[in-house]
């Protein structure tokens, strides 16, 4: 049995795989072709944070697949009410096939997996959102081939997309430029990379944009660090992505955010909606990929 907490948890013989087959289950579903292979299946999700996207695309992949899905929340379990996690794991894990979690200390999901009789896939913690960078390397290849070789430029805080997307360099085998403001950088022994080559920091963030072929970025505050929000306003005034910061990457540079964003915040809004940017593309792949990672984590491989 496999657990999908942090990226690195697959190797990159296993994300080939994984995106490959990603692909082809995108395409039967853009032909309307039914593939129900998880017909008797279900899926708890536990959200103990808001979201739009991980819960539509989890709950629609796995209804389109043929199982079924239940979604817990703190306020409506006795999750929210001090039932250890551990108690929790045990219970959910003998009624359910495979359980999604979006949490805060990573260490919960951690503790939730041990005593788990099933696959737990990570729906975002504070420290990394696999599913996410998994969705985001799968729209990069739709769009430009291999993503290996390539320069990602992150641009904004070293939070848990920031973590992942520097455990994907290290696994995938392209470079990761980064620029925070002082105080939000990448903690290294959170992301954890073996290869310390794959990743070039840089204080401007002009810097890390030149030559990239992909300019990503995210929210300023992320969820659980509300009380940080005036300061972190002032801090990332100087990190939000603009048109000259795509003007000196790739002529062909693909802008890319996981979503929620704030137009004007830390991206201007002929940015995420100009020509560079796929992040419509980006959210909609969030449930190809997720669809190929259950299958993968229920079925192993296909053929
Ligand atoms: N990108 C993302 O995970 O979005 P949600 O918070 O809406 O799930
Ligand atoms: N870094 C953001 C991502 C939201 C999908 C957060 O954790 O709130």
């Amino acid at each position: 049995m496999r657990h999908y907490l942090q990226f690195k948890d697959l190797s990159d013989e296993e994300y080939g795989y994984l995106l490959g087959r990603a692909a082809i289950i995108k395409k039967r579903f853009k032909n309307y072709e039914k593939y129900t292979p998880l017909f008797d299946r279900t899926l708890a999700m536990i959200f103990e944070k808001a979201s739009t996207r991980t819960r539509v695309s989890f709950e629609a992949g796995m209804y389109q697949m043929g199982g079924s899905v239940v979604n817990l929340t703190s306020g409506d379990s006795q999750l929210g009410r001090a039932e250890p996690i551990e108690d929790s794991a045990r219970v959910i894990s003998r009624m359910v096939d495979v359980v999604m979690i979006r949490t805060f200390e990573h260490t919960k999901i951690e503790a939730f997996a041990a005593h788990s009789r099933v696959p737990v896939i990570n729906g975002l913690t504070n420290e990394y959102h696999p599913c996410q960078i998994l969705a985001d390397v799968f729209t990069y290849i739709e769009h430009r081939g291999s993503i290996q070789g390539k320069v990602v430029a992150w641009v904004g805080d070293g939070n848990n997309m920031a973590n992942t997307w520097l455990q994907a360099a290290d696994v995938l085998g392209f470079t990761l430029h980064v620029s925070t403001p002082s105080g939000y950088e990448i903690d290294a022994k959170v992301a954890g990379v073996s290869n310390q080559a794959c990743v070039k920091v840089f204080d401007n963030p002009m810097d890390a944009c030149r030559g990239a072929h992909l300019v990503t970025t995210d929210v300023w505050t992320s969820m659980g660090y509300e009380a940080e929000h005036e300061a972190r306003q002032k801090a990332f005034a100087d990190w939000r992505v603009d048109r000259e910061m795509l003007a000196v990457a790739q002529p062909d540079v693909l802008f890319m955010h996981c979503l929620p964003a704030h137009r004007g915040e830390e991206v201007d809004a002929d940015v995420i909606d100009g020509p560079h940017s796929v992040v419509w593309d980006e959210a909609e792949n969030r449930m190809h990929v997720q669809k190929a990672l259950m299958e993968y984590l229920l079925l192993g491989r296909i053929g």
